[in-house]
């Protein structure tokens, strides 16, 4: 058994749409969970400085004592995994992209699958490199959708401007006759009505959050380190306390939260 919380963390506040699955499957264990509104959006960023924010972050979150971490944003999932274990080899380190890869294949028919993400991460190609990796003869169109990021960080999730936003960007993947969506962004899940409604009841919508805590708990059961208290406590932090962080976080997570602001340049 071991009590110490599990860290999570993203460019704002996308990754607590993780945060909700790992409570929802790991309700015992405690979370840290870091959201660089300072620094949002990390999807229009170079591979280098993402990883460069995300090494700070780390350490951030290894000064307080996470036993594992999932990253919770596919930019930095997608650019910086590789580097991010090389440099801490000791933290497990989970990474979003291979569980919403699982997912998508469990779930597409006919093997036409939309991938929608931001610049970075449909620029990286690793879904799509993935998912023909692990399915012959899948049919991959990828979408860059940067504007639902600051509509997100905005809680625009279901207005107009959202809508046209979410039409004017899926249209030509609706198009190709796809039966599945990922949502490569973990910010997209807080639009997930509105991208519903765009793309059809016919398209499945996968959102990895789910099978990367699922992953997660499994790596914990199998090295006993699983946390064993009563209901998990939850931490929030940013690197600038914008005023819509906290309202966004209790609305996701359906119970009132207040994050800290901390110098993540200090780390
Ligand atoms: N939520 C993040 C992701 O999954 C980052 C979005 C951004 O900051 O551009 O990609």
């Amino acid at each position: 058994m071991d009590n110490r919380p599990i860290g999570l963390f993203d460019s704002g506040v996308g990754g607590l749409t993780v945060v909700k699955q790992v409570i929802k499957v790991m309700p015992k264990e405690e979370t840290v969970y870091f959201g660089d509104t300072a620094r949002v959006p990390y999807g229009s960023k170079t591979k280098e400085t993402v990883t460069k924010f995300s090494s700070q972050i780390i350490r951030f979150l290894k000064s307080k004592d996470v036993k594992a971490i999932i990253i919770a944003c596919n930019t930095v999932s997608s650019n910086s995994y590789e580097d991010l274990k090389k440099e801490f080899p000791d933290m497990p380190i989970i990474e979003v992209v291979t569980p919403g890869v699982e997912s998508c294949i469990a779930a597409t028919k006919n093997k036409k699958v939309g991938v929608i993400g931001t610049l970075a991460t449909v620029g990286s190609g690793s879904y799509e490199k993935k998912l023909k990796e692990s399915c012959e003869g899948i049919e991959v169109y990828s979408k860059a959708c940067p504007l639902f990021v600051p509509l997100a960080e905005e809680g625009f999730t279901n207005n107009d401007i959202a809508k046209l936003t979410a039409r004017t960007y899926l249209k030509e993947l609706t198009d190709k006759g796809i039966d599945s969506i990922i949502l490569g962004c973990t910010h997209y899940p807080l639009l997930k009505t509105c991208i519903g409604e765009v793309v059809g009841e016919s398209v499945k919508i996968v959102d990895p959050a789910k099978a990367a805590a699922l992953k997660m708990k499994k790596y914990l059961d199998e090295h006993d380190m699983s946390g064993g208290g009563e209901e998990g406590r939850h931490y929030f932090y940013v690197s600038d306390l914008t005023p819509t962080f906290d309202m966004i976080c209790s609305k996701v997570l359906k119970k009132s939260y207040h994050a800290e602001k901390i110098d993540i340049e200090k780390y």
